[in-house]
């Protein structure tokens, strides 16, 4: 009999992914999905870093378990992803009853690791090597990717699929975890990316996004060449079948004129830049050692406006770093209104042990006005997007159609079963009624309506 996984996930894009591939490759040695955790087999958690409070609700998650544990000893439970790697054995100074702690560079021996986990007294631990540990060749081997298996019931939806092409970072930005959990930057071959890249859209794959943690630093030396994500995007885009290609997240300083050319020539690529701004003072950038200044920054926003007019742009920031003056957070809100974001991530400032910034700067501003201060850039977001959104009314757009709308999933009374999203080609939410045969297909829709997050439209017949 089959036996039955339950998975939950929590964090980036790239854990999304290294879920899927999770799945696919236990769906071949005999496990089937199950959303109840009670009857589950091997129950897993891939969990995220980034920030202390994703952390404390995947350990309470645990917690709960320890009960389940007791009456059904049998059963395997895993802790996988950045926080198996950045706390390793730890977890089980906290969790003694989980049997797996498996980091991001390992998940390729997920099967063979539950496997053992069966017979053993002893948790079993797969961790990548950390950077001091050896030298870079071997922490980069230590740290593998894992994308072979495509697996297109795994995928949010079979239209859309997420493919890696860079794994690791090395920008070492004071606050952040992320070149200790996922290890040093690696471009993967161009070979290996177009190979998946076609047998995605065999699978029917409209849309690809591409994924990195600095996606647009990405290069793979090959002989005297060297292969850059513009080079890339030219060969994905003969591909046929892909209608539509992203990439998610860039950093500013490596946003150059020819990948905003090759962003602008190419129909097939979304005229959509994820790229963190984090703050718009130039001591807290510095403090934040993220390589560029306000003024650079808004030098590239303005060879983005020129070179693909019409460009939505998102952003991320972060409220309360170290030492954050009211000056400080008043010129990000300045920053903020002078880009004109399609949206933005904001998030409270999280001390990570490891990082420089946990080391060598204290975390001086208090909760309150780190809340405060993410409430009101949030609402003056949100009050951007609107604006922006309303550019829109009466235009027609063409919308890759995901399926039905979060309230039609849900079989809210009052909406139609009928309700439709999908989004558009700059990555704006769109909601419509229509009927589902549209789903995986792209439509035009008349917009009639915006909220700061969605464009509300009609089929257009
Ligand atoms: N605290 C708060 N936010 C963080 N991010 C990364 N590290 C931290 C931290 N220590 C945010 C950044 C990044 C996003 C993915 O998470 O804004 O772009
Ligand atoms: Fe973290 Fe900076 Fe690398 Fe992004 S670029 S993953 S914020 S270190």
């Amino acid at each position: 009999m089959a036996k039955r996984l339950y998975i939950e996930t929590v964090g980036c894009q790239m854990n999304m992914l290294d879920s899927e591939m999770v799945v696919a490759s236990l769906r071949k040695s005999d496990f089937e999905l199950t959303s109840d955790v009670e009857q589950a087999d091997v129950i897993l958690f891939n969990t995220c870093s980034v920030r202390q409070h994703a952390e404390e609700k995947i350990y309470s998650a645990l917690g709960k378990l320890r009960q389940l544990k007791q009456l059904r000893p049998d059963t395997i439970i895993g802790v996988l992803g950045c926080m198996a790697q950045k706390d390793q054995r730890h977890v089980l100074d906290r969790a003694p009853f989980v049997d797996l702690v498996i980091g991001p560079g390992q998940l390729h021996r997920i099967a063979e690791l539950i496997d053992r986990a069966g017979g053993a007294e002893s948790a079993q631990l797969a961790v990548s090597l950390e950077r001091r540990d050896a030298d870079r060749r071997q922490v980069m081997r230590s740290h593998e990717t894992f994308d072979p298996l495509r697996d297109p019931e795994m995928r949010p939806t079979p239209y859309q699929a997420y493919l890696r092409i860079q794994i690791g970072c090395d920008k070492f930005c004071t606050y952040c975890v992320v070149p200790m959990t996922r290890g040093p930057e690696q471009g993967r071959s161009p070979d290996e990316i177009l190979a998946e890249a076609r047998v995605l859209a065999d699978q029917g794959c409209l849309e690809v996004t591409l994924l990195g943690q600095t996606v647009n630093s990405y290069q793979y030396r090959k002989g005297e060449q060297t292969v850059r994500l513009p080079d890339l995007l030219e060969s994905l885009h003969a591909i046929s079948g892909i209608e539509r290609l992203k990439f998610v997240t860039s950093y500013p300083k490596d946003m150059t004129d020819g990948l905003l050319q090759a962003v602008r020539d190419l129909p097939k690529c979304s005229p959509y830049l994820h790229v963190p701004l984090q703050s718009g003072s130039d001591a807290i950038l510095k403090r934040m050692k993220r390589g560029y200044t306000v003024s650079q920054y808004r030098d590239m926003i303005e060879r983005v406006r020129q070179t693909i007019p019409g460009a939505a742009v998102s952003s991320d920031f972060i409220v309360g770093f170290c030492g954050e003056t009211y000056q400080d957070y008043q010129q990000t809100v300045e920053m903020l209104r002078w880009c004109r974001f399609k949206n933005s991530f904001i998030f409270k400032y999280s001390v990570r042990p490891g990082t420089r910034a946990a080391e060598r700067l204290p975390d001086d501003v208090p909760d309150g006005v780190k809340r405060q201060r993410n409430n009101e850039l949030l609402a003056i977001q949100n009050s951007i997007s609107e604006t922006e959104n309303l550019a829109f009314i009466d235009r027609q757009v063409d919308v890759l159609i995901e399926g039905p709308s979060k309230k039609a999933a849900r079989g809210h009374s009052e909406i139609s079963a009928l309700q439709l999203m999908g989004r558009t080609h700059c990555d704006r939410i769109v909601v419509f009624d229509g009927p589902d045969q549209l789903v995986g297909q792209i439509k035009p829709i008349r917009i009639d309506r915006v909220t700061p997050h969605t464009l509300l439209g009609s089929l257009v017949d």
